[in-house]
């Protein structure tokens, strides 16, 4: 497991933490997130051809081995050091990316959503993207504009016509204009990373990213966690979207033992 490293966070707006998830953790997830999206549930979201699944929201209200996740000390000391307090988890969605047909992500920052869908009034949240196979530059790797973050939130035009589930479709409801990702891009590069299944990386809310279609003949499982900070519960909005995708129970968070996962390596579903 990698150290995390403060000045790069700041500076670019994410860091990759190497190992961060064990093999047989891995394992532990991916079997969980199957069972659950061969459910049927409100909570899955399909691409556009109306059969694949494209996500699953809140699993950490549904599963025991998600709840569990949430609360390993590796990602709750971390959001808790970063955000200055305790925490509780405004998102938690996995998504799948299938092989072949798993479509993309147009350019966003995650703070335009949760303010502008859920009342979220300030930044002041941290994502964690878990990659429970491995990624690479054919299967849609999130792909970022490091040190985004720091310009603030920038403008967006919102499609006339649409509902809360086009915040988790191929079109999105706040777009960005080409002019806007140029002004901030200008000097920078774009990156991707890329790594073996079990690695993580944490991003900042207001870091500007987007990923493409899965090109290749693997899935692309991500789990992407999102806490927030107690202090900076979410306002009243009108026509709320579902718990499952915005929650609003703010208790923070206690830890589980660390090998909470590890303990149900090999129980069967
Ligand atoms: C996201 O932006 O929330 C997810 C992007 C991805 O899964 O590639
Ligand atoms: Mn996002």
């Amino acid at each position: 497991m990698t150290g995390f490293d403060q000045a790069a966070y700041d500076r670019d707006g994410f860091v990759v933490l190497q190992d961060h998830l064990a093999p047989a953790e891995v394992d532990v997830l991916v079997t969980e997130f199957e069972h659950l999206v061969a459910t049927p549930s409100p909570a899955l979201i399909l691409e556009s051809d109306g059969t694949t699944v494209r996500g699953h929201h809140g699993g950490h209200l549904v599963s025991d081995v998600f709840a569990d996740l949430v609360r390993l000390p590796r990602f709750l000391s971390l959001s808790e050091d970063v955000l200055g307090g305790p925490v509780y988890v405004h998102q938690f969605k996995i998504n799948a990316k299938r092989a072949l047909v798993g479509d993309h992500w147009e350019w966003h920052q995650d703070f335009t959503f949760w303010h502008l869908e859920d009342g979220m009034p300030r930044p002041r949240a941290v994502n964690f993207a878990l990659f429970l196979d491995d990624v690479t530059e054919f299967n849609g790797p999130l792909t970022f504009v490091p040190g985004s973050h720091r310009g603030g939130q920038v403008s967006t035009e919102t499609r006339a016509g649409t509902s809360w589930t086009d915040t988790l479709s191929s079109t999105l409801r706040h777009q960005i204009t080409p002019a806007t990702l140029e002004a901030a891009l200008a000097g920078r590069e774009m990156v991707a990373p890329k790594g073996p299944r079990g690695t993580v990386v944490m991003f900042d809310s207001l870091l500007l990213h987007a990923s493409s279609s899965n090109l290749s003949p693997f899935d692309r499982r991500m789990v992407v966690l999102t806490y927030n900070s107690v202090e900076n519960a979410l306002a009243t909005v009108e026509d709320p979207r579902p718990e499952f995708v915005a929650a609003r129970d703010v208790d923070p968070l206690e830890a589980v033992p660390d090998h909470a996962l590890e303990r149900r390596v090999g129980s069967s579903r």
